[in-house]
């Protein structure tokens, strides 16, 4: 039979119809679309209107993004490495939506930063570029840990770097308690196929429900790492519930120091908790955000 229209497998087809019936056929349309390139200007080594200037003269077309500080969009992919500034760290690739995490955690000079599922880095260095945090990386995988130092060591930034578990914290935790922790969980990435075509073909059904069990498994362990009046960001790269607001609901009736933050970004929609972006909306990735507050009289 042809395959079809929408090019997504039948069971994701579903998923989204459920979750988001109003928008699941615009979000298939925009996972089939070309997205463009963006990039984020690193603000320790210049400001984001010189780079552009750059990269214009580079015959390079780039915009700033209309509401993300740091972002410059290109409208097609593009070798990377040989625009200017790329050897010297003038720069990175990363989706807007990835880029709305450093606007959330809100981290300022002189907290302490756990990012826990941070290869390759991308989150961990924009949070090094915007404020001078003491940042811990955390991951799990040996093999993308080292993608970490490689992106720390081109924008010239530190952290302290730990290959472990985030649902095992008593294994690397040192005891002291951070002012702000990102969770950027592993997930189905069902937010991203319009850059991942893989995941159209690897990610099962299954997996959802496996994906949800450690999600929870990561938040509840994390959750008391975090010091009373801290902020805690938990975001996916999934646009189904039962990786996002219902892994964040669990939290908050387990724990009743937990409050939820609300905000608002610029595209996509209000989720029963946090803040879902969906493919296309704004021309970004699909992300998924929820911000928490531990109350400070715990
Ligand atoms: C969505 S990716 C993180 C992307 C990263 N924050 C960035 O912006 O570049 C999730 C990461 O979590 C890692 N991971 C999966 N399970 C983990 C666990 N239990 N503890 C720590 N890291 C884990 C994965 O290997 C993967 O690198």
């Amino acid at each position: 039979p042809p395959p079809p229209r929408h090019a997504h497998p039948d069971w994701l087809a579903v998923a989204l119809a459920t979750d988001w019936p109003a928008q699941a056929e615009a979000v298939m349309a925009a996972d089939n679309r070309e997205p463009p390139l963006m990039l984020r200007a690193n603000r320790r080594h210049g400001e984001r209107a010189t780079l552009i200037t750059a990269l214009r003269e580079a015959g390079q077309a780039a915009e700033a993004h209309p509401w993300l500080a740091d972002g410059i969009v290109l409208p097609h992919s593009t070798d990377v490495t040989r625009l200017p500034g790329f050897a010297e760290g003038a720069f990175a690739v990363q989706d807007g939506a990835a880029q709305a995490a450093a606007e959330l955690v809100e981290a300022r000079d002189g907290q302490r930063v756990l990012d826990a599922c941070a290869a390759p880095g991308g989150k961990a260095c924009h949070l090094l570029e915007r404020a001078d945090v003491e940042l811990t990386a955390l991951e799990m995988d040996d093999h993308r840990a080292t993608r970490i130092r490689q992106n720390l060591e081109r924008l010239q930034l530190a952290a302290k770097l730990i290959v472990g578990d985030a649902s095992h914290p008593s294994a690397w935790w040192d005891g002291r308690p951070f002012d702000r922790i990102l969770i950027d969980a592993p997930c189905s990435a069902s937010g991203v196929l319009r850059r991942r075509p893989d995941v159209r073909l690897h990610r099962r059904e299954s997996d959802i429900a496996e994906l949800g069990v450690l999600q929870r498994r990561i938040l509840h362990a994390l959750w008391p790492l975090l010091a009373p009046g801290g902020r805690l960001v938990y975001a996916t790269c999934s646009l189904l519930r039962a990786e996002n607001e219902v892994v964040v609901a669990d939290l908050l009736a387990a724990q009743a120091d937990a409050e939820v933050v609300p905000f608002d970004l610029p595209v996509g929609q209000r989720a029963a908790v946090g803040w879902q972006i969906l493919p296309g909306d704004g021309d970004l990735d699909g992300m998924y955000y929820a911000v928490l507050h531990k109350h400070p009289g715990s």
